[in-house]
């Protein structure tokens, strides 16, 4: 079954706690595929998702477009890739990332359309779009039942403490 959230990102702020709220309830095994422009949030994003994890604050979460994959360590591991500078999925496996999908971290995947077809299909996808006075819109989909109501039942506690 195919779900569809809506979370809005009206500000920084808002990506920072959806962020912090996702690496709160991640676990291992878990795969998170960003979909968005360049300069969407993706990287933004993940910055959160890592200080949810515990990844302490003096590890810098840069952008990995150049090394394809940084690692770090928080309550689990964290992979974080981003596939842009790749052109399909032979790379991914050629670098041997995908193996890191199955293993014992959350991984967080910027540009994974490029490699679609190698992508597992319990992931969640997120797509953060933007509108013309530059918030954003992010939007979540998944095929896995408990995912889903993981997920939601984060957006919902969020969206709670945002508006009592
Ligand atoms: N609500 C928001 N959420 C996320 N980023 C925002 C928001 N508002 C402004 N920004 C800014 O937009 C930029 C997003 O850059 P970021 O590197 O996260 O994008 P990206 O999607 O990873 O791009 P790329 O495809 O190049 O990797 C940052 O400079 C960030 O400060
Ligand atoms: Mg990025």
């Amino acid at each position: 079954m195919l779900e569809e959230y809506i979370f809005n990102l009206s500000t920084l702020h808002d990506t920072k706690k959806l962020g912090v709220g996702i690496g709160d309830i991640a676990l291992p095994g878990d795969v998170i595929c960003l979909y968005g422009n360049l300069g969407a949030g993706k990287t933004t994003l993940t910055q959160a998702i890592a200080r949810g994890l515990g990844v302490p604050s003096h590890c810098y979460v840069t952008s990995p477009s150049y090394t394809i994959m940084h690692q770090y360590s928080g309550v689990i591991p964290l992979y974080h890739m981003d596939f842009y500078r790749l052109n399909d999925s032979g790379d991914v496996i050629d670098l041997g990332f995908e193996e890191y999908f199955y293993l014992d971290g959350l991984t967080v995947i910027e540009w994974s359309e490029r490699a679609e077809d190698i992508l597992p299909r319990d992931r969640i996808s997120i797509v953060i779009s933007v509108n013309k006075n530059q918030e954003r819109t992010a939007r979540f989909f998944t095929l896995n039942d408990a995912l889903a109501r993981r997920f939601e039942k984060m957006l919902a506690k969020l969206l709670k403490i945002e508006k009592p």
